[in-house]
């Protein structure tokens, strides 16, 4: 009678265990489907939308939304617009801020962000075109420089192939029209990477970015 007693609490906290360590792995999001690590030192991790400060304290995203109009073109008064170089494959831009300040949040952003995608990680998971120059940054098809002198800041990207060259352009023109010239930092610009993934220019490397896109992709207001 006390060795079966014995058997059935063996089986019961084998079964016990089996499951917490079931349910612990399921809930971590220590992978993704391929099995990359997702960005978990930010809060909700970078899929997460909902609010504007979910891409991690450091991305300056808050501010750079709430000041846009205070970042114009060097030596105008114009929203700030990318010199494109379509033949050379390169995008400049020189953003004059209106204080040293703004200066300094908008290439703290930009060290932000670079970071986050040579560490393979995904800012802004739910949008296709990002999703793409993630592929493309950490993939070492572009490269990206930034100087400050005092309140200007010069950034300047350069493609090693014309698919990459498609997706830092369109990148360019999402953050030149909405983000400095309205503000808004919500709308979806996957339809543009889909595009640009289904022209001539992008044919090599198409399958390739479509598994990674499936890997990757999250919702819009998933957490
Ligand atoms: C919606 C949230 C945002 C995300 C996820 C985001 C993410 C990024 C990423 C991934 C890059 C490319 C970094 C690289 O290529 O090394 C970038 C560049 C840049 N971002 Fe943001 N950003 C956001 C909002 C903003 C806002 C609100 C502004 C300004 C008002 C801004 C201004 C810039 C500029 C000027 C660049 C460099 C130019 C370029 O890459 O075309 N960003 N950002």
């Amino acid at each position: 009678m006390k060795k079966k007693t014995w058997k059935v609490t063996l089986g019961i906290s084998l079964l016990t265990v089996t499951l917490l360590v079931g349910c612990g792995s399921s809930s971590t999001n220590a992978t993704r489907g391929n099995g990359q690590g997702m960005d978990n030192d930010s809060p909700g991790h970078m899929g997460n939308q909902g609010d504007s400060t979910s891409e991690g304290s450091g991305s300056n995203i808050p501010y750079l939304r709430n000041n846009h109009d205070n970042y114009k073109e060097h030596g105008s008064n114009q929203t700030p617009s990318p010199v494109k170089n379509i033949s050379a494959k390169s995008i400049n831009w020189t953003i004059s801020a209106s204080t040293e300040e703004g200066a300094i949040k908008l290439q703290e952003h930009l060290a932000f962000m670079e970071k986050r995608l040579l560490n393979n990680q995904n800012p802004r998971a739910w949008d296709k075109l990002f999703l793409m120059e993630a592929y493309m940054k950490y993939n070492k098809y572009y490269t990206t420089s930034v100087e400050r002198s005092g309140t200007n800041v010069i950034v300047s990207k350069n493609a090693t192939t014309a698919c990459a060259y498609e997706v830092i352009s369109a990148h360019s023109d999402a953050v030149s029209g909405d983000f400095f010239g309205k503000g808004e930092i919500m709308i979806d610009y996957s339809s543009t990477a889909e595009a640009i993934l289904a022209s001539s220019v992008c044919k090599i490397q198409r399958e390739a970015i479509n598994t990674y896109i499936l890997s990757r992709q999250m919702k819009k207001d998933s957490r």
